[in-house]
């Protein structure tokens, strides 16, 4: 065993592995033993890959092998997939060859009530100093590494969202939205049964991984909820952590016990301790990844000045309605900053907050309104809404946005929405692919702003340092 494995951590190894055996590979491709080989190799994993099957058959052109004893070369990662009463077998083969972590895809354990086979697997992890993630998962994917060891989908959009789940089919199918709406993950972990590895130890690598900026979980209950609220506690001091905690209700409650056997617990009791913790809770997967969308795209929010910018007063009243009951500051702009919008907008705009630019407002109007607003120190986060009009372009507009605040620099919380038809699609994916996330509807866009205040504060009031710009703002999120 080389030194680099010696120094990392069984989870390290588990996310960015040199080589990878995928114990269960088939030439069948109606199998998952082949789907996880042609996802691995069609994700573009630059590691080694072992195929392991009883026949030696080569597998998508790799040449396999019977067990994973009769590989030559040195193996990080196992997958296995092959029926759960061989598992066993299979792992302590896995810890004899001196793999240091595996994800165990086979389903047959716990979760149909085979305890006494699932303990083995622990007692055999324990025993070869062996992670594992599973059993009853539908593996790993990690950006970074360029691995996709699941039998998911085959293309994931690559970002810095980290995705844990309980539910498996669920996970499956968010790999999916990330490409539908844009929406880059840095990993999708599938939690199964968490014979050993729990949402806390993924909490902890996640906290300290710079490829990944929020940390999104979906978990129905925990295995030991004390160390995961341990863990969510530090890790919202680094970074968001999103959580979607379903079971709110007695019929999801029961729902969720007959699903992964999780015990839903008191919901008002997790909604007060995921506040304790910093943890943000959202309440549909919609929200929870406009959320992640917003925190890993932008900073956070300098201070308590927000700035609603607009081309049409109804929205900007919706935008400004939902910010106060949210929680995002909206006060009257001092009179020297009116006096400069006024300069970038028709006699018959208005200078206040929201700053209506009016129905005549063009890509110039639109450019310099963010700059000043990005330029100026009092402002903290800026709020850009446009509504569709006959006379103006959704996707050149979004372009002069995006401009406007890459010339500053974007040292401030940009959010946008457009509001209109397919323009403001294609405008909206413009400005999504230049970091400037965008939503359909202002309400979307106040409440990820709303949910990174929320973090911010929860930060300054634990003592983090408040973040700075190079032009330092001119005062700070209150906590
Ligand atoms: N070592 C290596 N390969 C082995 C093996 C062993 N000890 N035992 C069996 N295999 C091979 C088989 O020969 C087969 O390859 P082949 O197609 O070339 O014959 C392959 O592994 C798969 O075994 P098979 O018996 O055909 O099982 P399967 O593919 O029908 O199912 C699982 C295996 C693991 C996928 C299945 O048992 C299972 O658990 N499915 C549920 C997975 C799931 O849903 N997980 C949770 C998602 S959220």
């Amino acid at each position: 065993m080389s030194d680099r494995v010696f120094s990392m951590s069984g989870l390290e190894v588990m996310f960015s592995p040199r080589s990878i055996a995928v114990v269960g590979a088939s030439k069948n491709p109606k199998k998952i033993g082949y789907e996880l080989v042609s996802n691995i190799l069609t994700g573009g994993y630059e590691g080694k890959l072992y195929p392991v099957n009883p026949e030696g058959a080569d597998v998508m052109g790799l040449k396999s092998y019977t067990s994973v004893r009769q590989i030559p070369g040195e193996v990080d990662l196992a997958v296995i997939a092959v029926p759960a009463a061989y598992v066993p077998d299979v792992l302590m083969e896995c810890g004899e060859k001196g793999i240091k972590a595996a994800l165990i895809i086979s389903s047959g354990f716990r979760e149909v009530g085979n305890l006494d086979l699932e303990e083995r697997l622990v007692q055999t992890a324990r025993k070869y100093g062996m992670r594992i993630l599973g059993p009853n998962i539908f593996g790993l994917y990690y950006a970074p590494s360029k691995m996709n060891a699941t039998f998911g989908l085959s293309r994931v959009f690559p970002g810095r969202i980290a995705f844990v789940t309980q539910s498996g089919a669920l996970g499956i199918a968010m790999m999916g939205w990330t490409n539908l709406y844009r929406i880059g993950v840095s990993a999708v972990v599938s939690m199964g049964n968490k014979a050993d590895i729990e949402e806390a130890d993924v909490l902890d690598f996640f906290s300290e991984d710079r490829n990944t900026g929020a940390v999104l979980m979906y978990i129905e209950g925990a295995k030991d909820g004390r160390r995961l609220l341990d863990s969510m506690r530090r890790s919202s001091l680094k970074k968001p952590v999103i959580v979607l905690k379903s079971g709110r209700t007695g019929a999801g409650a029961s729902a969720a016990s007959s699903h992964t056997g999780s015990l839903a617990g008191s919901d008002a009791v997790y909604d007060a301790a995921f506040r304790q913790c910093g943890a943000l809770r959202a309440s549909d997967l919609a929200q929870a990844f406009d959320w992640a969308k917003l925190m890993t795209l932008q900073p956070p929010p300098l201070n308590d000045n927000c700035l609603i910018i607009t081309n049409g007063g109804g929205v900007g009243v919706m935008a400004a309605d939902a910010c106060e009951e949210s929680g995002v500051p909206i006060r009257q702009l001092p009179e020297d900053l009116q006096l400069e919008f006024k300069r970038l907008m028709p006699v018959f705009g208005n200078s206040k907050n929201p700053v209506d630019l009016t129905g005549q407002a063009y890509e110039e109007s639109y450019a310099k309104s963010v700059e000043l607003a990005l330029k100026d120190p009092r402002i903290g986060s800026v709020i850009v809404l446009y509504c569709q009009t006959a006379i103006t372009d959704p996707v050149s507009i979004a372009k002069a946005i995006a401009d406007g605040c890459e010339a500053h620099g974007c040292e401030k919380t940009v959010v946008t929405s457009f509001i209109g038809g397919t323009q403001c699609n294609e405008a909206m994916q413009k400005l999504d692919e230049r970091g400037m996330p965008s939503y359909p509807i202002p309400e979307r866009a106040v409440s990820a702003l709303a949910a990174y205040y929320r973090w911010q504060r929860y930060r300054l009031k634990k003592g983090q340092p408040s973040p700075t710009t190079s032009s330092q703002a001119a005062s700070q999120v209150s906590p």
